[in-house]
């Protein structure tokens, strides 16, 4: 056997095949989709950005996906289900546990300021429903609106603005909380079960009720969107902006999914299953998040829209939308709940591979681990809300984490699973219980051309940005 250290404490499984699928599609499917995608697309070329886009979901997205599948699962197998664990089981040795640092920093940092939207979310749900949120048809109030509420407003960002955003902060903190302390079949699998039909519904209500907007408006908001600008294609930020989005969207290269298929047992399926989770995301991103979301708001604001930051467009702009529509306020209780459901199964993802570490690596109990977390993160997510000086702060911390250090990670990854585990090994641990084989090509390109595929892009981009 694997001289690999200590065995694993916690044994969780998940319950059922079709629950894994939506756990992982739960935690892609997330404001990533929604927000992010328009957000990138837009100032990365509009329609121009759909080709470093799909050419990353082919190329890098994909194949490593189902690299984190399958030695996750052979990580789990041996017992492991941290990444350092699940690194050095692949990897047989114990220094290989230190390359895993980014796997979970990344998810680790990423929640700190994720939960903070998946707030922003709670938040305009509960005010729609309540009513606060119906402005009228006046632009700036929704600006105002948003800046008041997470006091990026006149006063800066200090708490006057935030008072009520804390309480529904802590509301999502607790929900989080609880449901990791329930486990990954009980809390995670049982929780996205539920969620994820539900968003189904809820974004399918939305997107009929916008398409049936008056024709014209509708394409004039495609249009501001879509517009290709093909000259950002020479440009390296394009690029890396690209795949930086097909990560953060899969949940690829965070050490997220390598940590969910570590519950997986043996016989499962890890080529379909990764290859459903990436189509629903593909589904809920491209034809919900590029279709609706972003175009609505685009109508109202016009290029203003491209300066509220990634994350706030969604809050300043869709409201406009439900301000002019018949319905509007149950469609934006509607559309800002399904987003928080969103969210949340994404957020849990980023919290499990941290506990699992916490359990595996200093033998801590679940109450424990669980409070440990708690504190470190709600003393990041504080220090998010108070000290962030408005929305760039996010952008800038959403660039550094959410594009940079993921694109050290994947590299760490395909060189792991190409180079160290090896194709030989990857063929047989893939097709373990699998419907269908990875095509041979994907086991290659995994070992040269996607390395040299985020090498390249990096560098130009350094070279660039210096
Ligand atoms: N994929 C999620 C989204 O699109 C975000 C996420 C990042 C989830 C990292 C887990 C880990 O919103």
């Amino acid at each position: 056997g694997d001289q690999t250290g200590p065995a694993k404490t916690g044994g969780e499984q998940w319950g059922s095949r079709i629950g894994v699928i939506l756990a992982v599609a739960g935690s892609a499917v997330g404001l990533g989709n929604f927000l992010r995608f328009p957000g990138q697309a837009a100032s990365n070329g509009g329609g121009a950005f759909l080709l470093p886009y799909f050419i990353s979901l082919l190329v890098l997205g994909i194949p490593l996906c189902w690299a984190e599948w399958t030695m996750g699962r052979f990580g789990g197998l041996k017992g492991f289900n941290s990444a350092p664990g699940i690194f050095s089981a692949v990897c047989r040795s114990l220094k290989a546990r230190y390359l895993a640092v980014p796997a979970l920093l990344i998810p680790l940092v990423i929640y700190m300021y994720y939960v903070v939207i998946e707030a922003w979310c709670l938040a305009y749900a509960f005010k729609y429903l309540t009513g606060d949120l119906m402005l009228g048809d006046n632009p700036d109030a929704y600006g105002k609106f948003f800046g008041d509420f997470v006091g990026s407003g006149e006063d800066g960002a200090i708490l006057g603005g935030t008072s009520s955003l804390i309480v529904f902060v802590g509301i999502t903190f607790v929900i989080n909380f609880v449901l990791i302390y329930r486990g990954v079949s009980k809390g995670i699998e049982t929780f996205c079960r539920i969620a994820i039909p539900m968003m189904v519904v809820c974004s399918l209500l939305v997107l009929a009720r916008v398409l049936t907007l008056p024709a014209e408006k509708v394409s004039e908001g495609l249009g501001f969107m879509w517009n290709p600008d093909f000259s950002k294609l020479a440009d390296a930020k394009t690029w890396l902006a690209a795949s930086g989005q097909i990560f953060f969207s899969l949940s690829v290269g965070f050490g997220v999914i390598i940590n969910y298929a570590s519950y997986l047992k043996k016989k499962d399926d890890v080529v379909l299953s990764g290859l459903t989770a990436c189509g629903m995301n593909e589904f809920f991103e491209v034809c919900l998040g590029g279709l609706i979301t972003l175009p609505a708001a685009f109508i109202f604001l016009g290029a203003a829209a491209g300066d509220q930051g990634t994350f706030g467009l969604g809050f300043t702009a869709l409201p406009n939308v439900f301000a002019q529509m018949p319905g509007g306020q149950f469609f934006g209780f509607l559309w800002f709940f399904m987003l928080f459901l969103a969210a949340i199964t994404s957020s849990l993802s980023m919290l499990q591979p941290v506990i699992a570490f916490f359990e595996e690596g200093f033998g801590m109990a679940r109450p424990a681990s669980v409070s440990l977390l708690g504190i470190i993160t709600l003393a990041g997510s504080m220090f998010v809300i108070w000290f962030s000086a408005g929305l760039k702060a996010l952008d800038t911390m959403d660039f550094w984490v959410g594009t940079v250090l993921i694109f050290i990670l994947a590299m760490v990854q395909s060189v792991i699973y190409g180079w160290i585990f090896g194709v030989k090994r990857g063929v047989e641990e893939s097709s373990h219980g699998a419907s269908f084989k990875i095509p041979m090509v994907v086991h290659y390109m995994l070992k040269f051309v996607v390395p040299l595929y985020l090498g390249v892009i990096f560098v130009l981009f350094l070279y660039q940005a210096l």
